[in-house]
């Protein structure tokens, strides 16, 4: 079982830069990501189909073998993370949600931004851990589909991509927000264009680091990691038709 791969699935590319720093943190695990491009956007669709979508990528991940599950994406996290545990409760899960509680402890403003998917926003996740730890900061909810786009186009520079970040971050930084969250794991795609726009106006954060870290302690305290050596395999899976490596 140890020698089995951990398995990462989001509605396309922005959980590569979970499993990203994954690797960084545990090169000796071989990894199988499903890009689920082809029904990309999840932001809008309902819980139901979140979770449909959700279930059909486990499937594929168990399948190839994979003895772990990070969900690269806020918005089925949000959506679907309680079924699957149920579901398929012998495999550990770890998901993610936005970093709301450093991002409120650490605010001198009190006011924080937060980027997410309608889905995200809707969710349980997000809103009892908003109720949980910012209850003393103003939150500013700011669903950013435009970057999801910009990401699965491969857009992550220029000038339309600029003036579409820009739209976005600008009326943050005027509610005086010094911390913005990206909420969506597409997001960090767009890093260093968010930081251009909000020049030392306002941090940034995003907890990638802090997903890979806790899957990698995941598999550590139940006795999953690979630590035999061998060399570890890497592989892409996108749903969108004629894509698939
Ligand atoms: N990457 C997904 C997330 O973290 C959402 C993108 C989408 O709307 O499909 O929420």
């Amino acid at each position: 079982m140890n020698r089995g791969a951990v398995g990462f699935f989001d509605s396309g590319l922005g959980g590569l830069c979970i499993l990203d720093a994954f690797k960084r943190e545990c090169p000796s695990e071989s990894t199988v990501y499903i890009a689920d491009s082809a029904n990309c956007p999840y932001g809008n669709r309902s819980a139901e189909e979140i979770v449909a979508l959700s279930d059909a990528n486990v499937k594929r991940l168990l399948e190839a073998g994979c003895k772990m599950i990070v969900v690269a994406c806020n918005t089925a996290s949000a959506a679907a993370l309680e079924f699957l545990r149920s579901k398929y409760s012998d495999v550990p899960f770890v998901g993610i949600e936005p970093a709301i509680k450093p991002a409120a402890m650490e605010s001198k403003t009190g006011v924080v931004g937060v980027l997410a998917t309608a889905g995200t926003f809707g969710g349980r996740l997000y809103n009892e851990t908003k109720a949980k730890f910012a209850k003393n900061v103003t939150v500013i909810a700011t669903v950013a589909d435009e970057f999801v786009d910009l990401v699965e186009r491969g857009e992550t520079s220029g000038e339309e991509a600029e003036r579409i970040v820009r739209r976005k971050i600008e009326p943050l930084i005027a509610a005086s927000c010094d911390k913005i969250v990206l909420g969506c794991t597409h997001f960090p795609h767009l890093r260093s264009l968010i930081e251009k726009v909000a020049a030392g106006r306002a941090e940034i954060i995003e907890p990638s680091l802090a997903v890979a870290l806790r899957a990698k302690s995941v598999l550590e305290s139940r006795g999953l990691a690979n630590a035999g050596g061998g060399e570890a395999k890497h592989v892409f899976i996108s749903t969108k038709r004629g894509d698939s490596r």
